[in-house]
């Protein structure tokens, strides 16, 4: 189940916090954990995020491997803090990781990898937790398990039992999953259809009314896009967001893109024609992007996501009306700073949603890290932190 929203259930004296795609913060699991009398029987936790970065992107091999070790770290580490903060009786990892079971995608399966992948199996996940937190009590379920919360008591499905994520099992049972799905993926390109005559000019037409929903989010952007649209129909196109507004044309050679998105011209008409949104087809996995400078930009995937007014309204509203005056002291290597309490990008309490470590400040909402001596935010495009060194 996807939801982006936590879920607390209390019933007969039991209570059970179902944070999983939730990025719940410390505070708000330990205001759950109040709120259901001071005990949670199970957390559930997402210890395998599913984002496109860095998997879709076009990084050299030992980068990829360095940033898909540094996403799985990342992961466990804040589910360690959550659970080390709200100490429930029963810590549950859960979610990912994704497989891929289309050709077109087949390739991404190396994310799976136990020991190098980018996303943790919930067996990796409960080993490396009861090893970091070895009093509290994890475990993982499979589809048809069942616990007891009266007695935690687990009766583990037959036919479940028999699954393992571990590497050798993994490519016999993909293709057999593989070839089982096949008539469903097959209905999913006959859904969409390779593109007709005319693309680029849906293409234009769409970037030119995204651009007119929010000068705010243009502002943010300045940037030039340049879409790889494979197959029939398709091209090299770039779209130029600026203050100014959006222009799209045919790429033009001495222009160096800050982005670069490649993918087939059948899931970008989908996309043009409402039959899936960006967010759809990022999640999809079914394309590539590269970028340079190797820095996020919140903006243009909020654009892309949200494509409607009201909502990039709301979110200009929430980012320009944000009180600041709330200050915290974090020490680093002798030095004390002032800094927020609220991260620039969406606001996370870094009283206790954040660690400070090499210098800079990594919110653990979505991992922005911001350093210490300027405030600049090194792996992503967001307002300055504003932190001032005060002894
Ligand atoms: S709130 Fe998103 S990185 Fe801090």
């Amino acid at each position: 189940m996807c939801h982006d929203a936590a879920f607390l259930f209390v019933a007969d004296g039991r209570s059970v916090l179902h944070g999983n795609d939730a990025r719940l913060t410390a505070a708000q699991a330990r205001r759950a954990k109040h709120l259901a009398g001071d005990r949670l029987d199970v957390m559930a936790l997402q210890a395998s995020g599913a984002s496109w970065h860095p998997i879709c992107y076009e990084y050299p091999a030992a980068e990829m491997a360095e940033l898909s070790a540094s996403k799985r770290m990342s992961k466990l580490r804040s589910v360690q803090r959550l659970v080390r903060q709200t100490a429930p009786e029963l810590a549950v990892p859960f979610a990912g990781p994704p497989c891929f079971l289309d050709a077109e995608v087949a390739r991404l399966n190396w994310v799976l990898d136990q020991k190098d992948g980018a996303f943790c199996d919930p067996e990796v996940a409960t080993d490396w937790l009861r090893e970091h937190l070895p009093a509290q009590h994890f475990d993982h379920f499979k589809p048809g398990d069942s616990l007891d919360l009266d007695t935690g008591e687990i009766v583990r499905d037959p036919v479940s039992a028999g699954f393992t994520f571990a590497d050798a099992a993994r490519d016999p049972y993909l293709e057999r999953y593989a070839a089982d799905r096949a008539p469903h993926i097959a209905g999913v390109f006959a859904e969409n259809p390779e593109p007709g005559p005319g693309l680029f000019d849906r293409f234009a037409a769409h970037f030119e009314y995204l651009g007119g929903l929010s000068d705010y989010f243009l502002r943010q952007i300045a940037m030039l896009v340049r879409f790889e649209v494979t197959g029939p129909h398709g091209g090299t196109w770039d779209v130029r967001l600026s203050p100014d507004g959006v222009s799209v044309g045919e790429a033009a050679p001495d222009a160096r893109p800050h982005y670069r998105i490649t993918t087939a011209g059948r899931w970008v008409e989908s996309v043009l024609s409402g039959r899936m949104a960006w967010e759809d087809l990022l999640i999809s996995f079914r394309l590539s992007l590269y970028r340079d400078p190797d820095v996020y930009n919140d903006h243009l995937v909020g654009l892309l996501k949200h494509a409607n007014a009201p909502a990039l309204q709301a979110v200009e509203a929430y980012e320009t009306e944000r009180d600041w005056s709330e200050r915290i002291t974090v020490e680093w290597d002798g030095g004390r700073y002032d800094i927020p309490r609220y991260c620039p990008h969406a606001g996370e309490d870094l009283a206790v949603g954040a660690i400070v470590r090499d210098g800079r400040v990594h919110c653990l909402a979505h991992n922005f890290s911001f350093d210490l001596a300027t405030g600049v935010c090194v792996n992503a495009r967001a307002a300055n932190l504003t932190s001032r060194r005060i002894g």
